[in-house]
């Protein structure tokens, strides 16, 4: 892939001709650091200005509610883009790009790089952060988080692909990669280094320095505990949080992630 700088990187970026992610043919993603390390040099050069949800005309003296870098103003949107963004503080960070078909409840943000694909609904209190990937039809639930690459500086971003149920209040981080249709759990919170025991194949499952934690594909994970190591724990009977593939996605499953068509009808134009 050729490396961009600058607008032409953040063009790249809002058009998805250009992703920190790519799937290859053999499942696996390769991985654009470089992308990452250019947002950074952006932030770095850029002036802070002032800068609004409705103004265009950015300027460093005006008075204003919000002021951010200049390379990185909230993105508009025309009918042409097909997506769906309910008033109520929900912002789109430049850079980011939202297929046609995205759904965005209010609040919610989205930040630089992230990649969002079609009929995929963020709901409120959700955060896409930097660079994160997100598959086609996925429901990202209330106050979900999706974990960024810019702070603390993270190699690998978080990715969640296709048709992933990703329950409320739950949190993905580090780089962490979820398989598609795989089902998070409402409270589940994953980083590179939870341990993820899954019940029905017998295995444990954790990231490592080369590989990000993996969750299978239509793994269905919920909230677990194990003992803590070492006497005066255990003596105590302290746990410590772990996750656990409880199943793998059946018809029960389905029914109660299923999303709902009419919330995503009419949005790309005609
Ligand atoms: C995971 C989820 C979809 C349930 O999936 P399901 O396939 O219907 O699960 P089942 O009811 O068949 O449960 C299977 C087993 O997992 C357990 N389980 C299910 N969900 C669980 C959860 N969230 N936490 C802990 N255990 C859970 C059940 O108790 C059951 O265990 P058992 O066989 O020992 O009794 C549901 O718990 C969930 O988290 N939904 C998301 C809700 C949400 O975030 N909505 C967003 C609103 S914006």
């Amino acid at each position: 892939m050729k490396k961009l700088e600058g607008a032409a990187l953040l063009d790249a970026l809002e058009r998805g001709s250009v992703r920190i992610a790519e799937r290859t043919v053999d499942g696996s993603w390769t991985i654009h650091g470089w992308i990452r390390d250019e947002l950074l040099a952006l932030f770095r050069s850029s002036e802070i200005i002032a800068q609004g949800l409705e103004q265009r005309d950015y300027t460093y003296d005006r008075p204003s509610a919000f002021r951010d870098k200049r390379a990185f103003p909230v993105r508009h949107f025309g009918p042409h883009d097909g997506v769906r963004i309910v008033p109520g503080g929900s912002a789109v960070r430049r850079g980011a790009y939202l297929a046609p078909g995205v759904v965005c409840m209010p609040p919610m943000y989205v930040n630089v790089g992230a990649y969002i694909g079609t009929a995929t609904l963020i709901d409120s209190h959700a955060l896409v952060g930097s660079c994160a990937q997100i598959g086609e039809r996925v429901h990202i639930s209330a106050a979900a988080q999706i974990g960024g690459v810019l702070e603390p500086a993270n190699a690998r971003p978080v990715i969640i692909e296709d048709e992933c149920f990703i329950g409320g209040n739950t949190g993905i981080y580090e780089g962490v990669l979820v398989r598609k249709g795989a089902v998070i759990a409402a409270g589940v919170v994953l980083t590179a280094s939870t341990p993820v025991f899954d019940l029905i194949k017998q295995t444990e499952l954790r990231g490592t320095r080369e590989s990000p934690l993996e969750i299978p594909e239509r793994a269905v994970v919920v909230n677990g505990s194990r003992p803590v190591g070492g006497a005066w724990g255990g003596q105590r009977g302290l746990q410590v949080a772990c996750a656990l593939i409880i199943k793998y996605r059946d018809e029960k499953t389905d029914r109660a992630t299923a999303l709902e068509s009419a919330l995503r009808e009419g949005l790309v134009e005609r």
